[in-house]
């Protein structure tokens, strides 16, 4: 049941425009491309910069925006005139490629004001990249490095209709949910097996003062509590009353509603199919797995979580 067919894993890489399988990963080669991916060996992170890593659809952009909260040290006006993708650039994305410009079109004109910005304190980025692919400069901890996880379930239900939106990946609307499992638990996808991206940061972080590891579920149950210990990582902090403004700010209803941070108009994306944000809520595996593949998943990540001290909410 977890084993993608040889079949389902050439149709996958068929849908993906333009992919390539650089590093034994497939890549959507629209967006991101091995070129690029090297040249970034050529940035010097230093101490002001946070890089923030992530399986796709753990919750980076939420993660983002409270930690670019956090280093305009809770400038909401500064957060609400730069859109977040400026503020968090993503460092693998091949900027060059000419169709970058005409998918960044946004609608209405949603161009930054550029108004009321106090610089940050940090300059925040943030990469889907699997560790060793990583800058090396961030690996040798000259940044801070935050990884962000998500329970596999859930990540694996927005990662599965995050293909169907997605036009560099394809717009997989004929992927069905019983297709996209064996891919997923086989790790047959961009950005690889959610076991392995994750447990190698996982290990990457313990005991290094450089790295930190939180949890999507975590943010969900306390982000004033997250945010806290946020602070004294990147080393500002902020006032009771500053946290509370950036949570409000940062809960999902306010970030759908903004459009610095919901990605509507992104071309990259067919918002029709579904919005960039989609439900934000733990427990909607529970919608797509069935039993069997809840039971077959469950067997699968207590082999692979085994021993790593590892664990998740899924509820
Ligand atoms: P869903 O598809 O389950 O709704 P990423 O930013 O890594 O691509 O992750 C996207 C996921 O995070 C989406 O999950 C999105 O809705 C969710 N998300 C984004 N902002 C959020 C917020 N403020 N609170 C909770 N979930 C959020």
């Amino acid at each position: 049941l977890c084993e993608a067919s040889d079949e389902l894993k050439q149709k996958y890489l068929f849908r993906i425009p333009h992919s390539n399988e650089f590093a034994d990963y497939v890549w959507p080669g629209m967006i991101v491309n091995p070129e690029k991916i090297i040249s970034l060996n050529e940035i010097e992170f230093g101490p002001d910069d946070v890089v923030i890593a992530s399986y796709p659809k753990s919750g980076t952009t939420w993660a983002s925006e409270v930690l670019s909260a956090i280093a305009h040290e809770g400038n909401i006006d500064a957060l609400k005139s730069i859109r977040m993708d400026e503020r968090v650039p993503w460092i693998e994305l091949d900027d060059k490629a000419w169709w970058i410009k005409f998918f960044y079109v946004w609608k209405n004109k949603m161009f930054s004001t550029g108004v009321d910005v106090r610089p940050a304190k940090k300059r925040i980025c943030f990469t889907h990249l699997p560790l060793e692919l990583l800058p090396t400069s961030i690996l040798e901890g000259k940044c801070k490095l935050l990884y962000v996880a998500r329970n596999p379930k859930d990540q694996a239900v927005s990662y599965f209709h995050f293909h169907r939106m997605a036009r560099f990946l394809g717009l997989q609307t004929h992927t069905t949910w019983d297709e996209f499992f064996p891919l997923f638990c086989s790790g047959y996808l961009y950005c690889g097996s959610w076991f392995e991206h994750v447990l190698s940061y996982w290990k990457f972080t313990q005991n290094n003062p450089m790295a930190k590891f939180i949890c999507y579920e975590d943010m969900k149950r306390d982000l004033m509590g997250e945010m806290e210990s946020l602070e004294q990582f990147v080393g500002v902090p902020l006032s009771i009353e500053q946290r509370i403004n950036v949570v409000k700010h940062c809960s999902f209803d306010s970030m759908k509603d903004n459009k610095m941070t919901n990605r509507n108009g992104v071309m990259l994306f067919n918002e029709k199919i579904c919005k960039f944000m989609r439900k934000g809520i733990v427990g909607d595996w529970k919608n797509y797995f069935t039993v069997t593949q809840s039971e077959a998943f469950d067997e699968l990540y207590k082999k692979k979580m085994e021993g790593s001290g590892l664990q998740f909410e899924f509820e």
